[in-house]
């Protein structure tokens, strides 16, 4: 089998591969996650490498030559990462991530090798570069998920930003509404030029100084159609844009203090209570005029 990995017969892709960008990896402090990545070849993957942005020179897992090599991978993640699959079949690429906690919060991006051997001898394709732009984001929460409402009622979108760092940018966003935020601030001044109008004097910042990072917003005086996924994305000059919340928001309709049939109920006592309380009285005035000429 080796003698058949000539040069001659090898060829190598490089996949830059993440997860969808739409989505975020919500997970609690203390979960095991899977960051998913396939190279979708069948192809055997000679090398592995699992990145942030933000580590320069470190890796959150370097897996090459059927080694892991812990040389240059973050301390954070020393004995923390393992492949989801260890013979990688099919090009599974995956790695569980255990134990996480909120600095695990980011971008990761996952870059496959893998070399397959040329069918056709004579044709020898070029070595083939293949990057796709996406990356998976983990949002570490505390409790991930859903914030319900009742129409008329202030909302507030938690999120908490990075504690050490000056962020420059603050975006809350529905992807269901193309092209404008549901708020937006730059170097701490709201810009309603950027902010869907529906929104417009809606939404205020919960600590306008954002201390500890607290980027959580007021959404006022709800409605049904503010229903939706709400993102919270910030930008700081030490680290790119992130995505660092997602909040579902179900508003449903005031509804009335007591049920339908109880109201019904109420309404035909009281007719039957304002018919009684006439006969009695047409009945006492008919009593009167009759007992009146003695
Ligand atoms: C691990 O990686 C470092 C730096 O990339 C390299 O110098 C070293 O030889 C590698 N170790 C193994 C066992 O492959
Ligand atoms: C990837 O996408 C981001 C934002 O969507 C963009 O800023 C960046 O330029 C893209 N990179 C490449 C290599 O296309
Ligand atoms: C919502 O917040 C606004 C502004 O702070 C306030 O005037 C209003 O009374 C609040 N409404 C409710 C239902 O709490
Ligand atoms: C909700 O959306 C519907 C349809 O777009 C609109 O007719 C209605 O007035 C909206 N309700 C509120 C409270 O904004």
């Amino acid at each position: 089998m080796a003698a058949l990995i000539s040069a001659q017969h090898v060829f190598m892709f490089l996949w830059i591969i993440g997860s969808v960008a739409a989505g975020a990896l919500e997970a609690e402090p203390g979960d095991d996650v899977t960051l998913q990545c396939n190279s979708h070849t069948g192809a055997a993957v000679t090398k592995l490498v699992w990145k942030r942005p933000e580590l320069k020179d470190e890796y959150v897992f370097y897996f090459s030559d059927n080694l892991l090599n812990e040389t240059n991978q973050d301390p954070l993640y020393h004995g923390r990462v393992e492949l989801k699959d260890p013979e990688m079949k099919n090009g599974d690429a995956s790695v569980v991530l255990k134990n996480v906690d909120y600095d695990d919060s980011g971008t990761y991006e996952c870059e496959v090798t893998t070399s397959s051997i040329s069918r056709r001898k004579r044709e020898v394709p070029e070595p083939s570069i293949h990057l796709t732009n996406q990356s998976i984001n983990l949002i570490v929460i505390k409790d991930p998920g859903e914030v319900k409402a009742m129409s008329g009622q202030n909302v507030t979108l938690q999120c908490n930003g990075p504690t050490d760092a000056a962020l420059t940018k603050i975006k809350w966003e529905r992807p269901d509404l193309k092209g404008h935020a549901v708020f937006f601030v730059r170097e701490n001044r709201p810009y309603e030029n950027f902010q869907d109008p529906r929104y417009h004097g809606r939404v205020e910042l919960k600590d306008p100084e954002m201390k500890n990072g607290d980027v959580s917003v007021v959404l006022m005086s709800v409605s049904v159609n503010d229903t939706g996924t709400y993102q919270c994305w910030v930008t700081a000059p030490t680290m790119p844009t992130e995505l660092l919340r997602s909040v579902h928001l179900i508003v449903s309709e005031a509804s009335s203090p007591f049920p339908g049939w109880a109201v019904a109920l109420l309404v035909v006592c009281l007719v039957v209570v304002v018919v009684g309380v006439g006969f009695a009285l047409k009945r006492f005035v008919f009593l009167k005029s009759e007992s009146g000429p003695l």
